[in-house]
C-alpha cells in the first residue's frame, strides 16, 4: 500500500481508541499529535498525553500501538508520547465543559438527563455506603455510565468499597475521576493522606461539595450517586442547595429506632423542596441454614418510614427493597469489589440488583423540573 493513503485509515483506526480517563475518543480530544508512515510500513503515532504523568499513560501506549497494526500495510508501530500544551489543556477542558470556559455544575444544565440520587439516612451505619457502591457497581454493569460522589467529607469509605486507589488527574483545576468498576468516583479520602482526619468548617465543606459537582469532569452520565453522611447537616443541606434536583432515597433498618431518625432524613425534603424516590430497608434479616429467617433488628422499619414519608410529603414513597444481612456483602465491601459483582447470586446481591433495575428503570424527564425559568412568586 502506498504509504500516504494508510494515514486516514490509520486516523480512522485511531478514533475507536477511547481514552481511558476521559472517556473518549482520542482523535476528539485533540491527543493524537501526528499521524506517519514510512514505505516500509513503519507507524509513526504521536500522542499528546493530558498531563506528565498521565497514568493511563501505558495502556494508551498499548491501545494506540494495537489500532494502528489492525490497519492494512502497516507492520511496524511507533508511538511517541509528548505532553499538551498548556494553551491545548485549557481548549480541552473548555470543550469538555461543553463549550463553557467556567466550571458549572452539569446536573443543573438544561436539557441534562442525569438522574441523581442521594443515598442518605438518619443514622449511622445503616448501610448507605454499602448500597451506593452496589447500586452504582450493578447499574454499571447493566452498561448505564455511572458516577459516584462520596458526599460523606468526614467518613468517607467509597474508595475503600469501590477498590479506588490514587487521585483523580489534575488537568489544570479540572479533576478527571478514578473509574472502578466502570464507575466514575470521587472522594475527599483521594485527596487526604491515610489515616488522616479531616477537620473542616461548614464554608469548606460546601467548597469541598461544589469542587466535586463542578470542577470534576463527570461526563455524560446516565446516573449519580451522592453518598451522604448520615443526618441532615450541613453536606445535605449543601447538596439540596447544589442539586435542587437530586431525589433521595432513604435507607434505614427494620429496627424501630433507627425508622424514627430514617423519617427525620426523609423530612428534610419538605424544606429543601427534593423528592424522595422510596426507602430502602438494609439488614432485614438472616437467612438461617435450616430456612428460617433470623429478624435480627426486628421487622417493618422500612414500611413504616416509607408510610410516614408517604403522609408528611403527599407524594407516594414505596418501600423500594428488603436487603438481607449477608457476610458476602460485608466481605466484599472489605475487599473493594461490590457484592452484586462478586457474588451476584448471593442474597444481598440479588436484592440490590433488583432495587438497582428499579431505580434505573424510571425515566428523568422533564415532568416536575424547572425549566430555567424562575416563575414569579406570589
Ligand atoms: N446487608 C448487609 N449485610 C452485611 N453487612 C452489611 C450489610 N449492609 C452493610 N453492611 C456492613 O455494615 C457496615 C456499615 O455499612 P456502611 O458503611 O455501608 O453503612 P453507612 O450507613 O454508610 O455508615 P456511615 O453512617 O458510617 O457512613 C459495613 O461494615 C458494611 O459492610
Ligand atoms: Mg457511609
Amino acid at each position: 500500500m502506498e504509504a500516504m493513503s494508510a494515514v486516514p485509515a490509520l486516523e480512522s483506526a485511531l478514533s475507536k481508541v477511547i481514552d481511558p480517563e476521559i472517556r473518549r475518543p482520542i482523535t476528539e480530544i485533540g491527543m493524537v499529535r501526528s499521524i506517519e508512515m514510512d514505505d516500509a510500513g513503519l507507524a509513526v503515532i504521536g500522542i499528546d498525553l493530558t498531563v506528565a504523568g498521565c497514568p493511563m499513560k501505558e495502556r494508551l501506549t498499548s491501545d494506540v500501538e494495537a489500532a494502528a497494526r489492525s490497519v492494512d500495510g502497516v507492520t511496524d508501530v511507533r508511538v511517541e508520547l509528548g505532553v499538551m500544551s498548556e494553551e491545548q489543556r485549557t481548549e480541552l477542558k473548555t470543550q469538555l465543559r461543553g463549550g463553557k470556559p467556567e466550571p458549572v455544575i452539569p446536573f443543573n444544565e438544561p436539557g441534562s438527563m442525569t438522574r441523581v440520587y442521594a443515598i442518605a439516612s438518619g443514622k449511622g451505619g445503616v448501610g448507605k455506603s454499602t448500597v451506593t457502591a452496589n447500586l452504582a457497581a450493578a447499574m454499571a454493569a447493566d452498561g448505564l455510565k455511572v458516577g459516584v460522589l462520596d458526599a460523606d467529607i468526614f467518613g468517607f469509605s467509597i474508595p475503600g468499597m469501590l477498590g479506588v486507589e490514587g487521585q483523580p488527574t489534575r488537568l489544570g483545576d479540572m479533576l478527571l475521576p478514578p473509574i472502578a468498576h466502570e464507575i466514575k468516583a470521587v472522594s475527599i479520602g483521594m485527596f487526604v493522606p491515610a489515616g488522616q482526619p479531616v477537620v473542616w468548617r461548614g464554608p469548606m465543606l460546601h467548597r469541598a461539595i461544589e469542587q466535586f459537582l463542578a470542577d470534576v469532569f463527570w461526563g455524560d452520565l446516565d446516573v449519580l450517586l451522592l453518598d451522604l453522611p448520615p443526618g441532615t447537616g450541613d453536606i445535605a443541606i449543601s447538596i439540596a442547595q447544589f442539586l435542587p434536583h437530586a431525589e433521595i432515597v432513604v435507607v434505614t433498618t427494620p429496627q424501630a429506632a433507627a425508622a424514627t431518625v430514617a423519617e427525620r432524613a426523609g423530612s428534610i425534603a419538605t424544606q429543601t423542596s427534593q423528592s424522595v424516590v422510596g426507602v430502602i430497608e438494609n439488614m432485614a434479616w438472616l437467612d438461617q441454614p435450616d430456612g428460617t429467617r433470623l429478624h435480627l433488628f426486628g421487622e417493618g422499619g422500612g414500611e413504616r418510614v416509607a408510610g410516614n414519608l408517604t403522609r408528611t410529603l403527599g407524594t407516594d414513597v414505596p418501600v423500594l427493597g428488603q436487603i438481607p444481612l449477608d457476610v458476602a456483602a460485608r466481605e466484599a465491601g472489605d475487599a473493594g469489589t461490590p457484592v452484586v459483582i462478586s457474588d451476584p447470586d448471593s442474597p444481598a446481591a440479588v436484592a440490590l440488583r433488583a432495587v438497582a433495575s428499579r431505580l434505573s428503570s424510571r425515566r428523568r424527564g422533564l415532568a416536575g423540573r424547572s425549566l430555567g425559568v424562575t416563575p414569579v412568586k406570589r
